[in-house]
């Protein structure tokens, strides 16, 4: 084995060191020598071929020179690392991009509701609320549905406080409301017409569930009264807010039908703003999707207001909130809205 000088690689190293103009040259020279397969760990490496006294003196001078390699090298370093970072002085760089928080959003049902509230509103529409448990009196008998008629079947209700239930009264027996129409009643107790509202709210039937039907769904209830209001103001306000509200001209068409609190009563429709007519599985091939309830307020809902159906007429309408997110947004299950899954409701 050729003998090597070790303070020759010393001093070569020296000079590379020196001569090293930024850490990766830096590093480089640490590996040519103190690498891997660096010079003088490759001298390190074969003391153990010498016999035991050369071995001794050459591995003290070797490690030597090691030390004072790394240490040379380690000084350099840090003078590397000052210039070009400083990194033992506080620093703040306010290029940095900040960190993003995780914001939650708005339930696509308030969104639809919100957006709805705004339109009405610029109609000159106030909006009101009205409680979530009702008395019988104000969901069925002050809106003109006679005790044993099949009108009241058709809504399965949430009965609470069944027992003793024969012995209380209509205004006293409560249950879980089955629309917001009873609001229309509670409000006009209160305020004279001329009166334009809208009743967002959360209504309950005991129906069994499947995609389109859920037990607690939300209404949002119509309100115009005043002297002379008619079914074609209620064409004209109708019209303009599902023109804004799925920005799109839509055809509607009026169905003369029964709600004991209207007369006449009329179901609308409008046309089938997925396949625009041409036929699909959501309008069942019809081109018309059902979207509403409505009809001129019946005398006897205003005399059970305190009205005087003589002074005063009007329009009411109930239209299913879901009903209207589901098409805007082309939603094709119900359940979703109270599944709490945010696969569905990060999409909104
Ligand atoms: N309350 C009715 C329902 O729940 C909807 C409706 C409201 C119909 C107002 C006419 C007038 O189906």
């Amino acid at each position: 084995m050729p003998k090597i000088n070790l303070k020759t690689i010393k001093n070569r190293a020296k000079k590379e060191i020196k001569k090293a103009a930024d850490l990766k040259e830096l590093n480089g020279v640490f590996n040519k020598y103190l690498g891997k397969r660096g010079e003088l760990t490759s001298v390190l490496r074969s003391l153990k071929t010498l016999p035991e006294k050369k071995r001794k003196e050459r591995g003290k001078l070797a490690n030597k020179i090691k030390r004072e390699i790394e240490e040379i090298i380690n000084e350099k370093k840090k003078n590397f690392q000052v210039s070009t970072f400083k990194p033992q002085e506080e620093w703040i760089d306010v290029t940095r991009p900040g960190k993003k928080p995780i914001l939650g959003h708005l339930h696509p049902l308030t969104q639809v509701k919100r957006d709805v509230e705004e339109i009405f509103q610029s109609m000159g529409f106030s909006v009101v609320e009205g409680p979530e448990i009702e008395t019988e009196w104000y969901n069925f008998d002050a809106l003109n549905v006679p005790k044993d008629h099949p009108a009241r079947d058709m809504q399965d209700t949430f009965w609470i406080r069944q027992e003793n239930k024969e012995k209380l009264t209509d205004k006293k027996r409560e249950i879980m409301r089955t629309h917001t129409s009873p609001v229309q009643v509670r409000y006009m107790e209160k305020n004279q017409p001329p009166l334009r509202i809208i009743i967002p709210g959360r209504i309950f039937r005991h129906e069994a569930t499947d995609s389109r039907n859920e037990m607690i769904f939300h209404h949002i209830e119509g309100l115009m009264v005043d002297k002379n209001i008619s079914l074609a103001n209620f064409k004209a306000v109708i019209e303009e807010f599902l023109r804004r509200l799925f920005r799109k001209e839509l055809k509607i068409r009026l169905i003369p039908t029964f709600f004991p609190f209207v007369e006449p009563g009329v179901e609308i429709d409008i046309s089938c703003i997925l396949c625009e007519q041409k036929g699909c599985s959501v309008c069942k091939n019809t081109g018309w999707l059902e979207v509403m309830g409505a009809g001129m307020v019946h005398p006897n809902v205003f005399k059970n207001s305190g009205l005087n159906p003589k002074d005063w007429q009007g329009f009411a309408f109930g239209v299913g909130m879901e009903r209207l997110a589901m098409l805007k947004y082309k939603i094709n299950d119900i359940r979703l809205f109270h599944s709490g899954d945010l696969r569905f409701f990060n999409q909104f």
